[in-house]
């Protein structure tokens, strides 16, 4: 059972790659299910069907569904919704203000990841493709297993403060069903999902981007808060690629710029395996157009597969009370080394390539105290 999730800044094809390599996956012989986290569902536009909560088949092999998570708020989790707004007016909170208050946060995440924890372990596909929401939406998702734990004893915290102290009062607005029962499987499960996303047999993270600056930049900060998390990337996919030469002037120069970006695509996710798909001049937007897409991305490769088996890319440690940040770059003989930090990006010229760094929020600020390149390692050590 594979879990395959793609991740990058909005409109850069994440959709369109995810669907491609569902239908890639479905075509070889695989059951796959694909699915929609992203509230903004544009799934369906991709296969041109209808979706709902329910899968379909859309072609042989391959199933489709999108989450819908405020429908599933309203239907199954509307009493716990209710009794938070019910004590925060009770708390002296103005009703709508109370309602707007009581959609916890961290509620949408728990629903969405409900639903790939149920699909993976219902032992009915070969692999689950999860088309997310762009970048924030989904860090916040992947780092929901970890802090599932915290916010369920939140909540049963507040729980059982209300019943010692103000059961009386409360107890027209209490839960007729006790879902606070609900929370500790939900906790298991939620623990059992971290367990299968932090395997990389089973689960793999790519991310999608186009080769633009700011795509760049948004796709580093990926794989930097993935390795937080302890999820590795195995894949980078650069969509939208122009063809390498044009006889029109504008077009070119819009060429010549891609180009650039693509060498520093290169380099920065060096040493990950880079997968590219062209502009396309017609819609994306059936699955043998889909297929299509994926023969050029993939060629011989099945998606399905771990498409990059070494464990070792980026870490961050504390190492006697300070943070080092190490980078894996095999093969590279260090001839040249030069670290500066930018705003909260770090800039390693090594030789005469360049890689670029996304620094996660405790790093932004720090000096760095030195450098030193071990072992087809880079360690940057930041000050205190
Ligand atoms: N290789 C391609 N060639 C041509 N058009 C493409 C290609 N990839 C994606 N598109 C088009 O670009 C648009 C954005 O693609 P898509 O919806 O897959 O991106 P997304 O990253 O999922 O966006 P969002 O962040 O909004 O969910 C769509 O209209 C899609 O059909
Ligand atoms: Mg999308």
């Amino acid at each position: 059972m594979r879990i395959i999730l793609y991740l990058g800044k909005g409109g850069v094809g994440k959709t369109t790659v995810s669907a491609s390599t569902a239908t890639a996956i479905a075509r070889r012989g695989g059951r796959v299910l694909i699915m929609s986290t992203d509230v903004a569902h544009s799934l369906a536009d991709a296969f041109g069907v209808e979706l709902s909560q329910t899968p379909i088949e859309v072609e042989k092999n391959l199933f489709a569904m999108e989450v819908n998570v405020l429908a599933e708020i309203r239907e199954n989790w509307n009493e716990l919704y209710s009794y938070f707004s019910s004590i925060l007016m009770h708390d002296g909170a103005d009703e709508v203000v109370a309602e707007e208050l009581a959609i916890v946060p961290g509620m949408e995440e728990m629903i969405s990841l409900r639903y790939i924890w149920k699909a993976a372990k219902s032992g009915n596909y070969d692999a689950v493709v999860v088309d997310a929401a762009p970048t924030g939406e989904t860090m916040r998702l992947l780092g929901m297993p970890e802090s599932y734990g915290w916010y369920s004893d939140k909540i049963g915290g507040w729980h059982s403060k209300a019943i010692g102290f103000a059961a009386p009062l409360l107890s027209k607005f209490m839960p007729k069903k006790n879902i606070f029962k609900l929370m500790p499987e939900v906790n298991e499960h939620m623990k059992e999902l971290h367990g299968m996303l932090q395997d990389k047999s089973i689960t793999t993270f790519r991310v999608v981007l186009n080769p633009e600056n700011m795509v760049i930049k948004e796709a580093l900060r990926v794989q930097t808060y993935l390795n937080l998390f302890g999820y590795k990337l195995d894949a980078a996919i650069v969509n939208k690629i122009l063809p390498a030469k044009s006889g029109d002037k504008y077009l070119q120069s819009l060429i010549d710029i891609q180009q650039k970006y693509l060498r520093v695509i290169e380099n920065c996710f060096f040493p990950l395996p880079i997968f590219r798909a062209g502009q396309a001049t017609a819609e994306v937007i059936n699955p043998d157009r889909l297929y299509e897409l994926s023969q050029e991305m993939f060629g011989d490769k099945n998606p399905a597969d771990v498409l990059y088996t070494n464990d070792r890319t980026q870490t961050l440690e504390k190492v006697d009370g300070k943070y080092v940040l190490s980078l894996y770059l095999p093969n590279v003989e260090v001839q040249k080394l030069n670290v500066n930090i930018k705003g909260d990006e770090l800039l390693v010229d090594i030789n005469n390539f360049r890689k670029s760094i996304m620094l996660p929020n405790v790093l932004i600020g720090r000096k760095t105290e030195g450098a030193d390149f071990e072992a087809g390692n880079l360690n940057i050590t930041f000050a205190n």
